[in-house]
């Protein structure tokens, strides 16, 4: 099987896995990923848990569809992150529940919405979460403002939407987002509540040892 035939499949193995376990629903959230000569990402209006994995789109180096369905309406959304973050191999965009949560509660433009709570969190985000002005979905004008809030930071939240998740491989960026979505929730199930933080040395200590 080629690389790009697996990759095809680990989408939609993972698209069903998150839609089954109610990280999406609907046709909402949609996920792309590197490959050698250009990019794939999930077909507009699709439902993440019933991807056909041929009919995954495929985008050349510069982001032009030239296979599968008609991508998602979102490609800006995931060109900002992917050209943005060269190391990213894979994005992964949802309206999870509690990620999407906070982003209807935190301000535009505040950098770390979520405490630093679980070692997780820490180890696949990471110490900033921006918090990205509303953008219509498909809107290509929130493309500079995701790439400017995401060279810091490997995730960010698009207020009233929800998560824009990158990582390393498809794994990494699914994994991150499913951590994610954990974190809003403690945070939300916490809140009032005087909950004890990770200190900015227990920060700094996942950081270095895990990268
Ligand atoms: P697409 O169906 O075009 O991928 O859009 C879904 C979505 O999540 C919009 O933000």
């Amino acid at each position: 099987m080629s690389a790009e035939a697996r990759l095809r499949e680990a989408i939609a193995a993972h698209g069903r896995s998150l839609f089954e376990r109610g990280y999406s629903v609907g046709s909402a959230g949609n996920i792309s990923a590197r490959l050698e000569d250009g990019f794939l990402i999930t077909p507009t209006n699709s439902c993440l848990g019933r991807l056909d994995p041929a009919r995954i789109s495929k985008l050349d180096a510069e982001y032009r569809h030239v296979a599968g369905d008609k991508p998602s309406k979102e490609v800006f959304m995931h060109r900002a992150m992917l050209a943005t973050r060269p190391e990213a191999g894979a994005v992964v965009h949802l309206h999870s529940t509690h990620a999407t949560a906070i982003a209807c509660l935190a301000a535009p433009g505040e950098a770390a919405p979520i405490p630093p709570l679980t070692p997780y969190f820490v180890m696949r985000i990471g110490r900033a979460l921006p918090v990205v002005p509303y953008y219509r979905p498909g809107d290509a004008a929130m493309e500079p403002a995701i790439a400017v809030a995401s060279r810091a930071a490997r995730a960010v939240l698009l207020a009233n939407h929800g998560p824009v998740v990158s990582g390393k491989s498809l794994d990494d960026a699914v994994y991150a987002a499913e951590e994610l979505e954990e974190a809003a929730r403690l945070a939300l199930l916490l809140h009032g509540r005087p909950a004890r933080e990770l200190s900015p040395a227990q920060v700094e200590d996942l950081l270095t040892t895990f990268g």
